[in-house]
């Protein structure tokens, strides 16, 4: 029997299709420039069958959303004492690219904000690793969690990396700190190759399913982390995943997320499903409107809220 989940899928996409409200990120010339209308959602269950319907062959760049994935890699290869360390785990209550430092001993308030997700990023790979080592292992790393080779969108890349000035100055902040121990341009120019990696919905479903499967990919079966650092990262999101939008978040839909500037959004439900939505419009948050607005229509109808 055909599942019905597809159609699903499609219908949500047209309730929502009419909201124009949000802008595309204007920091980022590429991404100013997106098509604002794109429109897609993929679900991908813990038993390996995805699903997707609109614009799920459209590619973006994967942006924030990588941050809990290389979180989770940080923590696989160097330890939780490791990366606590360097990173702490409280909500910021402000904006994604806030400077949100411990005062005192300057460690990012959490790996989802710029400045801890900078300081996640060199804490991939070995220790001995240089910088394109590192970048490679986290290519590597998210692509095991997508099951498919990744890439990283050039053009996204120089257009970022041209306009990275505030994330050089959280660089040069945590460099300071001693909580990165190395040039502060080389940190941010693997920071921003790694939010360049192009994904669509399919691949964001199922790397989100990933988590949800205790760190087994569903559709391949290989094992990309261990459970421990699933449950870690998944409450890192839960708490801090949708920034200073991150209470209203979790009361209103109650599953993990993470948003990225290019208008992706995941969800991951432990033990059921990951879920993706596509839609560039974004939120004085910096979290896209329509998925935003597709997560409450997917809570309230599946039921996904934790609590
Ligand atoms: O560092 C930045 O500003 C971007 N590469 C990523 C920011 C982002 O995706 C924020 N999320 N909604």
């Amino acid at each position: 029997m055909r599942s019905p989940i597809p159609d699903y899928l499609a219908e949500a996409l047209r309730s929502v299709e009419a909201d124009q409200s949000g802008a595309t990120a204007d920091y980022i010339p590429e991404l100013a420039d997106a098509d604002p209308d794109l429109l897609a959602a993929g679900l991908c269950t813990v038993d390996g069958h995805v699903y997707s319907a609109g614009d799920a062959g459209v590619e973006f760049s994967i942006q924030s959303i990588s941050k809990p994935f290389v979180c989770a890699l940080a923590l696989a290869d160097r330890g939780f004492d490791a990366v606590l360390e360097k990173v702490g785990v409280e909500p910021s209550g402000d904006a994604f690219n806030e400077i949100s430092l411990e005062p005192g001993s300057g460690r990012p308030l959490n790996p989802m904000i710029n400045a801890g997700a900078i300081t996640t990023h060199t804490l991939a790979g070995p220790e001995e690793a240089t910088p394109e080592a590192r970048v490679e292992r986290i290519i590597d790393g998210l692509s095991a969690f997508a099951g498919r080779r990744l890439q990283v969108d050039e053009s996204v890349y120089h257009s970022e990396l041209s306009h990275a000035y505030r994330n050089r100055a959280l660089a040069n902040m945590l460099r300071a700190h001693d909580i990165i121990g190395e040039d502060p341009l080389v940190a941010v120019a693997g920071y921003t190759r790694q939010c360049s990696l192009l994904v669509n919905v399919d691949d964001l479903a199922v790397m989100a399913a990933t988590l949800a499967n205790r760190g087994i990919n569903p559709v391949t079966g290989a094992p990309v982390v261990s459970a421990k650092v699933v449950r870690q990262t998944l409450s890192v999101m839960a708490t801090c995943g949708m920034y200073d939008g991150a209470g209203d978040w979790m009361t209103r839909v109650g599953v993990p997320a993470k948003s990225g500037v290019a208008g992706g959004l995941i969800g991951a439900l432990p033990g059921q499903a990951g879920i993706a939505t596509f839609s560039p419009r974004l939120d004085r948050h910096g979290n896209s409107v329509r998925g935003v607005e597709l997560f409450e229509r997917f809570t309230a109808d599946m039921g996904m809220h934790l609590m």
